[in-house]
């Protein structure tokens, strides 16, 4: 069966936007992923409309009401894990998209304005998902790069299945650095031991640099703490 993405939006346009373009776009094309994108505003029940109203408690902004939602997703809901885009949702991260990329799909809320009444993300058991600790206008930009991620994952979209197993985060380490040719370029020569031809050498290098970098950079990765000081 064909891994499904639903979006619902206020702005249906936005998408499939990049996603419409390389591997993500020719994926879509052969069907290995299908997207369908539902504007959130046709399931206004007034002659203007309306899908917010003013929070309750006062306060800035406008908040999306909670009927109109629930009709917007009763109308994809065929038991895909329903995900709300929201600042103040757990962090996405590598094991999510692999985890929702081998599901049969996913339902995406892009929120707007103040945000998405409580009462419908709790009643339709969403999964609220940050992208990270900044303040997006809406969820468009953040379910563009969940797809993304996911999509990548799917069976037969990526060239090499084995890139997705060397790549950053995937056994909890960032990736080691990437060089070609020419061999040597502003003065700067690659590492000699990836021009040794010595596999067991290159793939020994490469994991000491994967380590350093993640103690480095990212020492909170669970693999990196977990790593003891050695010389490189
Ligand atoms: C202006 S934001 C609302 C911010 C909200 N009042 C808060 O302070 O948490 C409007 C919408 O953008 C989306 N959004 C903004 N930042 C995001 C982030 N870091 N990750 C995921 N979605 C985000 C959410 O769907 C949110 O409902």
């Amino acid at each position: 069966m064909t891994w499904r993405a639903s979006v619902l939006t206020l702005f249906p346009a936005m998408f499939p936007g990049p996603l419409g373009h390389s591997l993500a776009g020719r994926a879509r094309e052969t069907g290995a992923w299908s997207l369908d994108v539902t504007n959130i505003r046709d399931f206004a029940a007034d002659r203007h409309r309306t899908v917010d109203d003013t929070p309750f408690g006062g306060g800035a902004g406008m908040v999306l009401r909670p009927d109109i939602v629930d009709a917007a997703v009763a109308s994809v809901g065929d038991g895909r894990p329903v995900i709300c885009l929201a600042p103040r949702g757990r962090r996405f991260t590598q094991a999510d998209a692999r985890r929702f990329a081998s599901g049969p799909g996913v339902i995406l809320l892009c929120g707007r304005y103040e945000g998405i009444d409580q009462r419908v993300i709790e009643a339709r058991g969403m999964q609220e998902i940050s992208i990270g600790d900044y303040v997006l206008s809406g969820g468009e930009l953040a379910a563009l790069v969940l797809l993304d991620s996911m999509v990548r994952l799917l069976p037969g979209v990526m060239g090499s299945s084995d890139s997705a197993g060397e790549e950053s985060f995937s056994a909890g380490l960032l990736e080691y650095p990437h060089y070609t040719r020419p061999a040597e370029w502003q003065g700067r020569r690659v590492p000699d031991v990836l021009l040794s031809g010595h596999h067991a050498a290159v793939a020994a290098w490469r994991r000491a640099e994967s380590e350093k970098v993640t103690r480095e950079r990212r020492p909170d990765l669970r693999a990196a703490v977990a790593l003891p000081e050695r010389a490189v």
